[in-house]
This record gives structure tokens, sequence and C-alpha cells, in this order.
């Protein structure tokens, strides 16, 4: 039996290359030895968005970005949170089983207060119950769909237990295994990718290589990665380039020799470096850029897609809800 693996994925827009190598491509990887349940959390947008031509458009880009990264939706069930209501009526279930110290406890929340007192503010101040309780639809979006893995970035392991302490508590007190235990899994291990300035690339930094940029544009941002301002002459080390580690993530094991006996040899600058870089992030992009902005201009394809994926989505959900029901008495 294949393992089940789910993610849910923020509706933030046109992704980074950041998010690429670091979410995009290891998510793609594990379902291909997993039965993949990958959808997009729009409801969980609403709690900072409020905005619905911004979340429409948002939505639409993420799932044009990942189907044009490969995400197959005949092979991975694709669906979008707001079609499948049954998570909405776990959630109500959940909540009854979640202490509400377990959500003070909450580093995404205990974060907010920490900024508010630091601003002389309110330590409540903007934040409202979907942020207080985003650990518990977070879980209900896993514990749905009976998920044994969860592949998400570090910040976000926090919420994977929580669900898991959640799941531990209902199982207590039904005496069932009603709820499969799940396991965080870092995508982190694939590597941060640096940004332009050299720190982790993060829509919050302004530092990002949009992952759909135009040519033109992809080669002008490159051209802005900071570097040391050694000479053409002058021997490198690849290890602390930024150049360097990004080209990392690009390029054939055999390329990225090549490219660090030439750091190392001297005689090598950085706008060389930066070409290197762009030729081999270009040639892997292009396919995947011309893919999105061909699926963009068909929104309702992939509508389409996410309506199909959730139809079959809702159909495992409510044969889980049933069997909840039954065990809680209200059936
Ligand atoms: P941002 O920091 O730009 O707001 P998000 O927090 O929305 O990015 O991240 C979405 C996903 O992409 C997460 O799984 C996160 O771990 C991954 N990710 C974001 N930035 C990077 C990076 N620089 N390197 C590797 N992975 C990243
Ligand atoms: N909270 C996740 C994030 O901020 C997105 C998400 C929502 C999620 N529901 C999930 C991730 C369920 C994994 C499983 O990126």
């Amino acid at each position: 039996m294949k393992k089940i693996a789910l993610t849910g994925i923020k509706p933030t827009g046109i992704p980074h290359i950041g998010n690429y190598i670091g979410a995009i491509q290891p998510a793609l990887k594990l379902a291909e030895s997993c039965e993949a349940r990958y959808f997009i959390a729009d409801y969980h947008a609403l709690n900072s968005c409020k905005d619905p031509q911004e979340i429409r458009k948002m939505t639409l880009e993420i799932a044009a970005a990942w189907l044009a990264c490969g995400l197959d939706p005949s092979q991975t069930l694709v669906y979008k949170q707001s079609q499948v209501p049954q998570t909405f009526e776990l959630l109500t279930i959940l909540l009854a089983f979640t202490p509400k110290g377990l959500m003070n406890r909450a580093h995404a929340y205990k974060a907010m207060l920490q900024n508010n007192s630091e601003a002389g503010r309110d330590p409540d101040d903007g934040v409202n119950m979907g942020l207080y309780t985003y650990p518990v639809l977070m879980a209900a979006d896993i514990l749905l769909f009976d998920t044994d893995l969860v592949p998400v970035g570090n910040d976000q392991f926090q919420h994977v237990e929580m669900a898991v302490d959640i799941a531990q508590s209902f199982n207590y007190v039904y005496g069932t295994e009603a709820f499969r235990l799940p396991q965080p899994l870092a995508t982190q291990f694939s590597k941060t990718l640096l940004g332009l300035d050299g720190r982790k690339m993060s829509k919050s930094y302004g530092n990002t290589i949009p992952l759909f940029a135009p040519e033109k544009e992809l080669r002008k941002l490159i051209m802005k990665i900071v570097t040391n301002s050694q000479t053409i002459d002058e021997p490198k080390d690849p290890d602390s380039c930024n150049v360097f580690s990004i080209y990392q993530s690009f390029a054939s094991p055999q390329q990225v020799s090549a490219l660090r006996q030439r750091y190392l040899e001297g005689g090598m600058g950085w706008g060389h470096a930066k070409q290197e870089l762009f030729e081999v992030m270009n040639t892997q992009i292009a396919p995947l850029r011309e893919k999105y902005f061909e699926l963009i201009s068909r929104p309702n394809d992939i509508n389409e897609i996410l309506e199909e994926g959730s139809r079959k989505a809702r159909i495992i959900a409510q044969n889980k809800i049933n069997q909840l029901r039954q065990l809680v008495g209200i059936d």
C-alpha cells in the first residue's frame, strides 16, 4: 500500500524560484512514490486577504503554476479546499477536541502577539479567529484524508504536530484509531535557496526571482545578484557565492563540477558566472514558463481540473465524515 501524502498550497500568486526548489519540486517528486493529495488552501487565504479579485487571481495563478511545473491531475488528487465542505464540518468536530491553550502556544500566533507588544499595540491587535484557529483548520485538511505524510517547510511543523495532538485526543476519547496520525516531512531537506541579496529568498525580503519571469527580466535579475568585488583574474570561492549556490539547484552534477573548477582557477568574472546561471536556469524554466502562460490564458480549464478533483475528494471526505458522525453520535 502506498503512503498518502497531502499538502496545502497557499494561494500566494506566482511562486518564486525558492518556492519551486524548496516546495514544488520536492512535493512533485514525492507524488511519484505516494498517493498524493495536493490542494489549494483558499479558505486559509481569507484570514489575511479580503480582496475577492485578489483571492480569485492568486488561486488561479498558483494552480496554473503547479500544473505547469508538472502536477498531474490524473495521478494526484488536485482540488480546492473550499470545494470540499466536509473540511469545515470536520473543523467543527475538531474544535471540540482542541484545548485553547494549544492554540496559545502556536508559534505564528505568538509571533503576532510579540510584534504587537513591541509596537505598543494591544497584543491581539489584527488577530482574527481564523488566524487563531488556523492550526485546527489545517488539522481538518490533513485528518480528513487519512494522511501519512505532510511535505511542508519547517515553519509548518508545529501545525502538523498539533494535528497529531488533536487526532490523539479524539482517538483516545472514543477508543478508536479513526484518525491516522500524520508525519511532517521536511521539504527543507531539499535546501534553502538564496535571494538576490544573499539572504533566504523570500517575498517578505523582496529579493526574489519570480519563477516565470520573462527571459529578459530573468537575465536582468540574475545580473543583480550580489557578489563581492574580486577581479576577473582572482580565483573565487564557489561555496560562499550566491550565484554558485543557485546554480547548484539547477545544473547537472557535471555542470556544477565544471563551473566549480572555473571558479577555483581564476580568470572568470562574475558576469560570466551569471551568464552560465542564466543559461542553465532558462533552459529548465522556459518550457514551464510557456506552459504556465498557456494555462493561465484558459482559466476555465484550470477551474475544470480543480472541480473534477474536488468532486473525487468530496467522495473520500464524505465517507470519513459519515464514520466520524457515527462515532460521536451525530448521525
Ligand atoms: P515566502 O518566504 O516567499 O513568503 P512561503 O513562506 O510562502 O515563501 O513558502 C512557500 C513554500 O516555499 C514553503 O514550503 C517554503 O518552505 C518554501 N520556500 C520559500 N522560500 C524558500 C527558499 N528560499 N528556499 C527553499 N524553499 C523555500
Ligand atoms: N499552512 C500551510 C502554509 O502556510 C498551508 C496548508 C494549509 C497546509 N493546510 C495544509 C499544508 C495542510 C499542509 C497540510 O504553507
